[in-house]
């Protein structure tokens, strides 16, 4: 400890009258008990000078000799973080130490009295936001990493958001409904925590990935129009935009149109943004997976850059680009980049089976007709970047094309995210939600020959595409949707599955056997024959949105409690071994490898 003998003050009946930020001039001439922690000291000699704070704002305290040498002398031995109190009158600042950096700078507190509540160790780093601290650091003592503006600023906007969201849903007539967290396995994907069950041996719960199925189930019983903000739980690698914890807005309909589902979601980001300081405007832009892939090259594009287009039909058969797509790149304000740079990027493209053409005055000399029509087409303007990307060598996916688009559209994105800093391409206050619709039903696995949903097992084929189950796969769309956001999936939904004759004959085309699908959704299944309603909804990803709308790039700093990348609690050090007698009482023995 910094001072073991320091004598500690009881609180007692002492009652505090104000918080640290809300003091203001009208306040001057009334008495004031503050609680706070000690932000920082100056010591004048016979004035000492502390800032006060609390999670509402900082109050300056002046300790002077002329008003109680006693109480003065014990400020002394104030430092950082201890835990006082302090009473006395509120006075006006004269006009030249008034501080406009604070709301409360026009008073300050003349202490009479001090009680010292708590004393504190010096914290292992400075609470100013502009420090750069580790971040190991800053999650193994994240009870003061909080006390941070920066954190208290995040997580305050994290209250507020989800308290919009409560407030909007229920105003639409939404219930707010709890599902189970110890449950069986839940089909989104990702590999479950478990939970192993001491009274049935051998016998396991899983943590929800979602509540999918619950929410289902709850339109089955006729709880039309459900929401939960909920902790999902998923055993996957992390990311900036991952955690093996994470919440959603999770939301179910009964007998929603998509476009429905839609003009919930809108006004309710629309007044998330305003709760943010920020305006967006409804409605928002629709594109579907094909479109958004062939323009942007990515089911999440990031429309702060401009689209790609596709140039093939502009050039003479053969020349540039066999029977693959050819797409035009625009990057703006990158016109000047050196011989370098574009080759960098070349690369880039290269390694992911492109042929790019970046030589702006090759191409028009060859070319010059083509492409004037190519800068019309993609709105070229002086300055900018243009690249001609093709596949190197034809893919041999069930998909080609969408593999050139991909690569063309991964370019795309490296190029504006690398030149962001000195172009300023990506400004982070630019927001553009964009609705993606009609993903593919189907993604191939190569690696299990087989095809996988793409979004999840309950959702609906397009009604027109029912027949391609089995035929045709590769090309069976999907009543699905995601919400994207700045490049990010921000949420995802779908109309589900409301026909248990149906559901069989996607589970078929999923190769799952019937024998298969009883064992593992069985009691789904079941619900599905009692009366179920065409039904459908959406979940958002609670962290990203947050993240998004506090400007910062990982969700770990929105999060009070965050994990490290590879799952680890620095804080409480999770995951730990468990005492042998509580493997034996749960009926596990470990296999040491
Ligand atoms: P999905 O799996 O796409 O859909 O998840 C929905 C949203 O949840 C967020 N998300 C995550 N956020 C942080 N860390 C993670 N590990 C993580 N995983 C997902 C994303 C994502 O868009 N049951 C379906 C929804 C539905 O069909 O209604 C589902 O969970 O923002």
């Amino acid at each position: 400890m910094t001072s073991s003998s320091l004598p500690l003050d009881f609180l007692g009946p002492l009652r505090r009258t104000h918080c640290c930020g809300e003091l203001r001039a009208s306040d001057a001439g009334r008495r004031a008990v503050l609680m706070g922690w000690v932000h920082r000291r100056r010591d004048l000699g016979k004035l000492i000078f502390i800032h006060l704070r609390d999670r509402t704002g900082i109050t300056q305290v002046v300790f002077k000799t002329d008003v109680d040498e006693q109480v003065h002398a014990r400020a002394e031995l104030l430092r950082n973080e201890f835990v006082i109190a302090v009473e006395g009158p509120v006075v006006l600042r004269s006009p030249e130490t008034i501080n406009t950096n604070v709301e409360t700078g026009e008073v300050e507190l003349v202490a009479e009295k001090l009680y010292i509540l708590n004393e504190a160790r010096t914290p292992p780093f400075p609470l100013e936001d502009h420090v750069e601290v580790s971040e190991d650091s800053r999650l193994k003592y994240r009870f003061v990493d909080l006390r941070r503006p920066r954190m208290q600023r995040n997580i305050i906007l994290r209250h507020r958001i989800a308290f919009a969201v409560r407030e909007a849903l229920n105003s639409m007539g939404f219930l707010e409904i709890e599902t189970p967290f110890m449950t069986r396995s839940t089909p989104e994907g990702a590999r479950d925590y478990l939970v192993p069950s001491r009274l049935q041996q051998g016998s396991f719960y899983a943590l929800p990935q979602s509540p999918q199925l619950f929410k289902q189930l709850l339109m089955i019983a006729g709880y039309d129009r459900y929401f939960q903000i909920v902790r999902c739980f998923r055993d996957e690698d992390l990311r900036a935009d991952r955690q093996p914890e994470f919440t959603q807005i999770d939301l179910e309909m009964s007998f929603p149109q998509q476009e429905q589902i839609f003009e919930t979601i809108e006004p309710l980001m629309v007044r998330v943004c305003e709760v943010a300081g920020h305006k967006v405007e409804a409605p928002f832009l629709r594109l579907s997976y094909s479109q958004a892939m062939e323009q942007y090259g990515s089911d999440k594009p990031d429309m702060r850059l401009p689209p790609m287009r596709p140039v093939g039909d502009l050039f003479p058969p053969g020349q540039l680009a066999s029977g693959m797509p050819l797409v035009a790149i625009r990057i703006p304000k990158c016109g000047g980049l050196s011989r370098k740079e574009r080759d960098e990027l070349k690369a880039f493209g290269a390694e992911r089976n492109l042929k790019v053409y970046d030589d702006a005055r090759r191409l028009e000399r060859d070319f010059a007709e083509p492409m004037a029509r190519v800068r019309e087409r993609v709105g070229a303007e002086e300055g900018d970047l243009l690249m001609l990307a093709t596949a190197a060598v034809p893919p041999t996916g069930h998909r080609p094309e969408e593999e050139v688009y991909t690569a063309a559209g991964a370019l795309r994105l490296y190029a504006g995210q690398k030149y962001n800093d000195r172009h300023g391409l990506l400004a982070p206050d630019d927001f553009r939600f964009l609705w993606v619709t009609d993903f593919p039903m189907f993604e191939w696995d190569p690696e299990e020959q087989r095809w996988n949903a793409a979004h999840h097992p309950f959702t609906s084929v397009h009604d027109e595409d029912l027949d391609k189950l089995s035929s045709d796969p590769a090309h069976c769309r999907a009543k699905s949707y995601d919400l994207v956001l700045n490049g990010i999936e921000l949420g995802s939904g779908s109309i589900r599955i409301h026909r248990r004759d149906v559901q069989a004959r996607v589970f078929e085309a999923l190769g799952f056997t019937e024998e298969e699908a009883r064992r593992r959704f069985g009691f789904f299944l079941e619900a599905l024959e009692y009366g179920t309603p065409p039904h459908g909804g959406i979940a958002l990803g609670l962290d990203r949105l947050v993240m998004i709308l506090a400007g910062e790039s990982t969700i770990r700093d929105v999060i009070p409690f965050p994990k490290t990348a590879k799952g680890t609690d620095l804080m409480c050090d999770a995951p730990t071994p468990v005492p042998e007698r509580q493997l034996r009482e749960l009926g596990i023995t470990l296999r040491r490898t």
